[in-house]
């Protein structure tokens, strides 16, 4: 009766069988250049949502396509017979792909050996497949259980429709629990889950203190120079050095890690090192590893990302600007709410530079994870059983608008089997994923699927 439907070498046999039809399907996602950032790519969008449905129903499963007030979701499945249900979250969305340093065209997919390399590659196109063929192999095992696939088409720009589409069609999208393959490991060979996520608030600072460009030397050092005043401010705000925020109260809500997280980081496999190598950085704040982990996965930040105003041609010209924007965000931590972070924003930019105007963008709610109970024991499992590794729970930098609304909305707890690597390059360019990860990923969320199936 408790016999096992799947063994290592029946899943093995079937990653290999599958391979070239894996790299098939992931070449076709991956070709598709569905961007949700750009408001030129809605036939792409569209485009790669059917790709998904097709691809859900030539592998004897189903598909629809649900509307959300933005981009649609997908929801595919391979039974809805059995009593207990999994739901395995991914986003078919992607970034843009405009960096100089690309090889080759970011959405032509290549292979190089085990190497595929494409925009979406790692994020999340090749997880999301590594989990479809998992269920695949565990639908035609028989395992008793129901695999639900929920794909988005709108986390790179921060989920703005998700909530919306999500409460619509939450009666067709009851689980027992939710699955999301969209996170890092620490490197390869080291697994690793998240038991939380930061959150994140976007948002810009703008001033405007005349009409149009003049000249420097007919008004400069009696007009106001909106470039340098908003730098100013942002040095008032955040110290560049350091990272260190300094609005008051920025901090407040913070729960500094546990001796025991603290512990788990510091054997973790994590180091100095490989994070520069995997990264390619050419400094960095600190070399303690430990505070490397906890300013990234444990303490809410504040960044420039950008700085608009002013003459970038070649040389200089000696005007004074009339207008300047600096974009910023926040990624925020458990506990950390973004209506009291930004009031406190206000409040200062208010009584440092009156007339800034703040504009916000949509924000994501950070997330904390659970790490214990049978669901985070099969993660643990999953990863033992398919990559010969123990799992450590860890804590995830980025954010994923998704995970706290399904929580909120469908009322089912979310884990994470995320099987994308540090040096997969997230957003950069060259993104990449290889058939270690893949095929590993694969044998990874069948036995999930069996393992849940049990309890
Ligand atoms: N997969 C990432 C989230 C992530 C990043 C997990 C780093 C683990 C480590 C996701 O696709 C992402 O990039 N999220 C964005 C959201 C933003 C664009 C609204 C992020 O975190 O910046
Ligand atoms: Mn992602
Ligand atoms: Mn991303």
């Amino acid at each position: 009766m408790n016999e096992q439907l799947l063994t290592r070498q029946s899943l093995k046999a079937f990653a290999e069988s599958q391979r070239t039809t894996f790299e098939k399907e992931l070449k076709t996602l991956v070709e598709i250049p569905s961007i949700s950032a750009d408001p030129t790519k809605d036939q792409d969008i569209q485009r790669c949502a059917q790709a998904a449905k097709s691809l859900f129903e030539r592998y004897g499963g189903h598909a629809e396509i649900l509307d959300t007030p933005g981009n649609p979701l997908i929801h595919g499945w391979f039974s809805k017979d059995f009593d207990k249900t999994i739901t395995v979250y991914n986003h078919m969305d992607v970034q843009p792909a405009n960096e100089p340093e690309w090889t080759a065209e970011p959405f032509e997919f290549t292979i190089e050996g085990d190497t595929y390399r494409g925009r979406g590659s790692t994020d999340d196109k090749g997880p999301a497949l590594s989990a479809f063929f998992g269920a695949v192999a565990a639908h035609r095992a028989g395992v008793p259980i129901n695999m639900h696939f929920l794909w988005e088409l709108e986390e790179e720009i921060g989920s703005p429709n998700f909530e919306k589409g999500l409460k619509k069609h939450k009666d067709k999208l009851k689980t027992d629990a939710i699955v999301v393959s969209d996170t890092v490991w620490i490197t390869r060979g080291k697994p690793s889950t998240p038991a939380g996520l930061r959150g994140l608030k976007g948002f810009r600072l703008t001033l405007e203190t005349a009409d149009h460009d003049l000249h420097s030397g007919v008004v400069g050092g009696a007009a106001r120079n909106p470039i340098s005043e908003l730098i100013t401010l942002v040095g008032q705000m955040v110290d560049g050095n350091t990272g260190r925020v300094l609005i008051p109260g920025f901090y407040d809500e913070v729960i500094p890690p546990s001796a025991e997280e603290l512990e788990g980081w510091r054997v973790s496999g994590f180091t100095t090192e490989t994070f520069m190598k995997d990264h390619q950085l050419k400094g960095i704040r600190t070399q303690n590893p430990v505070e490397i982990l906890t300013s990234v996965w444990g303490m809410p930040t504040m960044e420039v990302h950008g700085v608009v105003g002013g003459y970038t041609g070649p040389g200089i010209k000696s005007s004074v600007a009339p207008r300047a924007e600096i974009k910023l965000s926040c990624r925020l931590v458990p506990a950390m709410d973004e209506s009291t972070t930004m009031a406190r924003i206000h409040a200062f930019v208010k009584s440092k530079n009156p007339d800034v105007v703040i504009h916000e963008e949509h924000g994501l709610a950070p997330f904390k994870g659970h790490v214990a109970g049978p669901y985070a024991q099969a993660i643990r499992e999953a990863y033992q059983f398919a990559f010969g590794e123990t799992c450590v729970f860890t804590r995830e930098g980025g954010s994923i608008g998704a995970v706290k609304t399904m929580e909120d909305v469908l009322g089912s707890e979310v884990y994470f089997l995320g099987l994308s690597l540090p040096s997969h390059g997230y957003h950069a360019p060259n993104e990449n994923y290889d058939w270690e990860q893949a095929g590993g990923g694969m044998a990874a969320f069948a036995h999930y699927f069996e393992t849940v199936s049990k309890m």
